[in-house]
């Protein structure tokens, strides 16, 4: 039987901590809980698995999420559906990791974002970056640079905010969830 993640909800106080560094080297069990990430994160991209297991679609994962304080995020982005499956998905794992660089340009998200640990429709957009360039530590704590575009470039975003005790809603506009919606670019 397959054993789900426990994904903590956005009730949970832990969610508004703020994580805390990662020092290296991270061990072989949280390295584990990484994979299990990763892997739970692709299965639910894939509509088979994630019937077949009730798991949610979700491209990413903050540490806190699974009630570890520290400061890193997984990612899995969907290369796209015709793709054989061993090739259709790309993970990402960012330690510590800071936006270096970023795009004037902001777009949002037209379906609005979502979260594994919000079990609910919540409407409004978030004007993000559009483009950025994250710097961070890889699993075995040696420095990467990446750059992402459009939805990651958005997940990024997103999933930094976790580190720092914010949830997506937080940044909706409560008077007008879809303020500026006509000034910027939907994707
Ligand atoms: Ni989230």
């Amino acid at each position: 039987m397959y054993k789900k993640l426990n994904i903590l909800d956005e009730k949970d106080k832990r969610l508004r901590l703020i994580s805390k560094d990662v020092v290296f080297p991270i061990d072989d069990k949280e390295k584990e809980i990484i994979e299990k990430a990763i892997e739970e994160l692709r299965l639910s991209q894939i509509e088979e698995y994630s019937e077949k297991y009730g798991l949610r679609p979700g491209m990413g994962l903050a540490a806190i999420q699974l009630g570890i304080q520290k400061r890193w995020f997984v990612l899995v982005e969907d290369l796209g559906e015709d793709l054989d499956e061993d090739k259709r998905f790309r993970s990402y794992f960012f330690a510590n990791p800071k936006i270096i660089s970023s795009s004037a340009e902001l777009i949002y998200a037209e379906q609005g974002e979502g979260c594994l640990s919000v079990n609910r429709e919540v409407d409004g957009i978030i004007l993000r970056n559009a483009r950025v360039t994250v710097e961070a530590y890889d699993v075995n704590g040696n420095k990467i640079t990446q750059r992402l575009r459009e939805d990651m470039a958005i997940a990024v975003q997103h999933e930094m905010d976790h580190l720092d005790g914010k949830l997506f809603y937080d940044r909706i506009n409560k008077s007008n969830p879809f303020k500026d919606s006509d000034k910027y670019r939907g994707i």
